[in-house]
């Protein structure tokens, strides 16, 4: 079925282009079937917004909370709005003081790679100018670091077809020689922007940027909510660093953030998982819990390792979210299952079980087929192994 929306048929992917984003057609439909009377809604792994963006049409009272920088910047201009004028002054203000200012270096051993001479100058004297403005205070400045945030790819040497940034032999040939003009293009998308989100929103809303694995971070500035909607991620499927490299590294340090405090702690991701994590008496319950780490364990040690990581990682944010709902309270969430070395793991289920295992009643689930999604970014007929996203809606008594 085609997703009829407006919003999202007028959306090019260079400003909507998130991995694994939910399709605006299901997180409507999700925020319509279990949210329609929320209090406060919660996405804890909001992404790119979509959960969001659709309860606060509905005029519902959303937060968000995300690891990944960027996707909390993209979730917030959709969200809070901007005034178009102001943004537009200071985007002018900005180009003027990077025209001939001091640079503020990108710390990217990769920078060359990706960026031509010319072209990373510009922006490494944009980032000093950015930084000097303290853009990131106000919603005007975060619309333009989205602007600038979004022109990043268009302005590197990456295929621009690829949802995944990577320099193919046709972005070789085609590219090789030019130079891009990150002014220009941030213009030209901050226009888009304003015409998506820019005004001002009556809704309340809040994005919050933080790792949910870890148990202690920031709990006290979150509400308390009566709903949640969310796709966590699976194990190993998309490497949310990777995808939003380029414009990580541009941000760095204009947005508050250091990548190095990020890289390694996305749930799901193979970097910096440690073997310690197959010891003592929690790995023993994981293995109950998904006995196909016992055949990965001694065939790929590798990924059961990866495994291991996930389920401590998710049970701990799910504990997190857990901590934050009212009782009474629904949780709905969207997961499909993984193949990891060779074997199928059902994480829909898992995650199920471990819900269960918070207290969590399971009153509704259905099945949504990934193939009937005739939407951009097309996933019918893709690679990849996942056909199906199970819908499982919970209540906590
Ligand atoms: C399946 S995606 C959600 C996509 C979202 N529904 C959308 O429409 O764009 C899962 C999200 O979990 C986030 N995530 C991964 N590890 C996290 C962590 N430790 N804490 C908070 N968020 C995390 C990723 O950055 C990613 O945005």
């Amino acid at each position: 079925m085609a997703d009829s929306s407006p919003e999202l048929s007028a959306l090019p992917t260079r400003i909507d282009r998130y991995p694994a984003k939910m399709i605006s057609r299901l997180a409507s439909s999700l925020v319509e079937k279990y949210a329609s009377d929320a209090e406060h809604l919660l996405d804890p792994f909001c992404g790119s917004g979509a959960v969001l963006k659709a309860g606060s049409d509905r005029g519902l009272r959303v937060t968000g909370i995300d690891l990944n920088p960027f996707g909390v910047l993209l979730s917030g201009v959709k969200l809070q709005g901007f005034d178009v004028s102001r943004a537009s002054a200071y985007l002018e203000c900005l180009l003027d003081a990077a025209e001939n200012g001091p640079e503020f270096g990108l710390e990217w051993d990769k920078k060359d790679y990706w960026f031509t001479p010319a072209t990373l100058r510009k922006y490494e004297r944009i980032r000093h100018a950015a930084r000097q403005m303290n853009l990131c205070q106000s919603k005007a400045g975060r619309a333009v670091l989205l602007a600038l945030g979004l022109s990043v790819r268009p302005c590197s040497r990456a295929d621009q077809r690829s949802p995944k940034p990577f320099i193919s032999k046709y972005a070789r040939s085609n590219r090789k020689g030019r130079h891009f003009d990150p002014g220009s293009t941030a213009r030209s998308l901050l226009e888009e922007l304003s015409r998506l989100y820019g005004g001002r929103r009556r809704t309340s809303s809040d994005v919050h940027q933080l790792d949910l694995a870890v148990g202690s971070a920031a709990t006290g500035e979150l509400p308390s909510v009566s709903h949640v909607i969310t796709s966590p991620p699976y194990i190993n499927a998309q490497d949310y660093f990777r995808n939003s490299k380029l414009e990580l590294y541009m941000l760095e340090g204009v947005l508050p953030f250091r990548v190095e405090d990020i890289i390694c702690r996305f749930i799901g991701t193979e970097r910096g998982v440690e073997g310690t994590v197959l010891l003592g008496k929690e790995a023993e319950k994981r293995r109950r819990l998904v006995p196909e780490l016992v055949f990965l364990e001694k065939h790929r040690k590798e990924q059961a390792v990866v495994v291991h990581r996930y389920l401590q990682d998710i049970a701990a944010a799910f504990a997190r979210v857990r901590s934050l709902m009212q009782s009474g309270g629904v949780m709905v969430i969207v997961c499909g299952d993984n193949l990891i070395g060779g074997r199928r793991i059902c994480t829909w289920q898992v995650l199920n079980k471990m819900l269960t295992g918070l207290g969590f009643k399971l009153f509704d689930s259905f099945g949504d087929r990934i193939r009937n999604r005739a939407v951009a970014p097309m996933r019918c007929g893709h690679k990849g192994l996942i056909k199906e996203e199970i819908v499982s809606a919970f209540r906590l008594p």
